[in-house]
């Protein structure tokens, strides 16, 4: 397995290009499922999380065709992907595939509406929480599916198709939301999706819906209304900059001092952790071609923040926060209220020095002087890459062990840092 080495104490200088966000071109591959014509994606992020849902894609019959940078070609915008789901050959996702990424199991929602059946394994247990699946399957119900879960599957069915309804969420929930957008746009008649999670990934799904043909309003907002289609075409649509790469980088830069520009990054994603990075003493001007970082020997302040859903601090930029907060100047107070067990980062970045206690959802962090390298492990994608922001500012060497965590969800990070002159190394494994 590979390993990445920092050894801290550089200060970033320079650009960082932020790739298209992961969370929507997993998302946008899937609703390539509810059209036989081609789907185009450009700006999709080279992840492994995207290999995979290529892989688990295949199994349902759609042809995929990726072309990326031609050598020669200068810039780092992402590949382009052509996905093509003529015949769905297959409706049954397996175990072995799913319980390797979660956000596989929305397949459910586009191939029930464009099949009438399917069969989709249960993803099973998650390091950040128990991560149920209830409203996904509340809302296909409502949409007027059987379900039954049959040997660790959902088996799903519409045999007459779904039918428009009114689904209202008890809690925020982005996979149910998609579900249930993806669902309604192919259903029979209106479809109302109250207490809709807001985040830009949805938006952003929706949008290309629209250019295929969906009829859907409210789009960026809480309530999604929408009226059902008999088919959709083709379209081809570019991924959002990903906004939690954003967000990671900037606090890259601000633990790490200096002046970075992260190109392409939208400013109006990030509201919440613009605000708190500026709370911190972190120097943040939004411009033209993206959003720059600047901290020039100015100490860190501590911050009081919740974890919420958007527009409000995301929960998949909450590790990273508290790397950042480990050198504050004094005592800061993370609450996550999106998942339960979502600190699996504390006792890491204790071994590097950081002085964090956990009172239940809340934990304390109080600054350090210094950090020091050591051996850490990566848990999962965002607490991996809290530790390679510790890492940046501690002395000596961190050596951040598992690292396809972080291939998950972060496109050559160790090339990103390294062009703004930190020092970061991949050993492979
Ligand atoms: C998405 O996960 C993201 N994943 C997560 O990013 C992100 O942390 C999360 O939204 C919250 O923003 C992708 O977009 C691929 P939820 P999702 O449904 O959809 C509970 C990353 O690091 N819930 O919004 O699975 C759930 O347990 C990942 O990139 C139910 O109770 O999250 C949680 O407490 C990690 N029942 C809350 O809702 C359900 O049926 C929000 O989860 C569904 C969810």
């Amino acid at each position: 397995m590979d390993r990445i080495r920092i050894r801290g104490g550089n200060r970033l200088n320079g650009t960082i290009p932020i790739s298209g966000a992961k969370n929507a071109a997993l998302p946008l591959m899937i609703v390539s499922l509810l059209t036989p014509e081609t789907l185009t994606l450009s700006n999709v992020p080279r992840l492994a999380d995207v290999r995979l849902l290529q892989r688990i894609l295949q199994n349902h019959g759609i042809d995929i065709m990726v072309a990326g940078k031609r050598p020669g070609q200068n810039g780092t915008a992402g590949d382009v992907m052509h996905l093509t789901a003529r015949d769905i050959a297959d409706t049954t996702a397996p175990y072995e595939l799913v319980s390797k990424m979660r956000a596989s199991f929305w397949v459910l929602g586009p191939l029930l509406a464009r099949c009438g059946e399917a069969r989709v394994s249960l993803p099973g247990g998650c390091a950040i929480g128990t991560r149920p699946v209830d409203m996904h399957l509340m809302a296909m119900e409502k949409l007027g599916a059987d379900i039954a879960i049959d040997g660790g599957y959902v088996v799903a069915r519409a045999r007459k198709g779904l039918k428009g309804a009114h689904i209202r969420f008890d809690k925020v929930s982005v996979g149910a939301t998609h579900a249930a957008l993806m669902a309604a746009v192919l259903a029979d008649g209106d479809t109302v999706i109250e207490n809709a999670a807001a985040e830009p990934e949805i938006g952003d799904v929706a949008e290309c819906l629209v250019k295929m043909g969906a009829r859907i309003e409210g789009i960026h907002g809480t309530e999604l209304r929408i009226r059902g289609v008999t088919s959709l075409s083709g379209a081809t649509h570019s991924v959002i900059p990903d906004r939690i790469e954003t967000g990671t980088y900037a606090m890259c830069a601000g633990m790490a001092g200096g002046d970075v520009l992260l190109k392409d990054a939208n400013a109006g994603h990030l509201g919440a952790v613009i605000g708190v990075m500026r709370e911190a003493g972190i120097d943040v001007q939004v411009l033209n071609e993206g959003v720059r970082i600047y901290r020039n020997g100015a100490a860190l302040q501590p911050v009081t923040v919740d974890t919420a859903p958007y527009p409000g601090f995301p929960t998949d930029c909450q590790a990273q926060l508290m790397a950042l907060m480990t050198m504050a100047q004094g005592t800061s107070t993370i609450r996550e209220t999106i998942f339960e067990n979502r600190f699996m980062h504390v006792q890491e970045l204790a071994r590097l020095g950081a002085d964090i206690h956990l009172h239940g959802d809340a934990a304390e962090v109080r600054g350090v002087r210094k950090l020091t390298g050591a051996p850490v492990m990566a848990t999962d994608l965002r607490a991996s890459v809290s530790l390679v922001i510790a890492g940046l500012a501690a002395a000596g060497e961190t050596m951040i062990n598992r690292v396809y965590h972080l291939d998950r969800g972060f496109e050559t990070l160790e090339d990103k840092l390294s062009a703004c002159g930190a020092d970061v190394t991949r050993i492979p494994g």
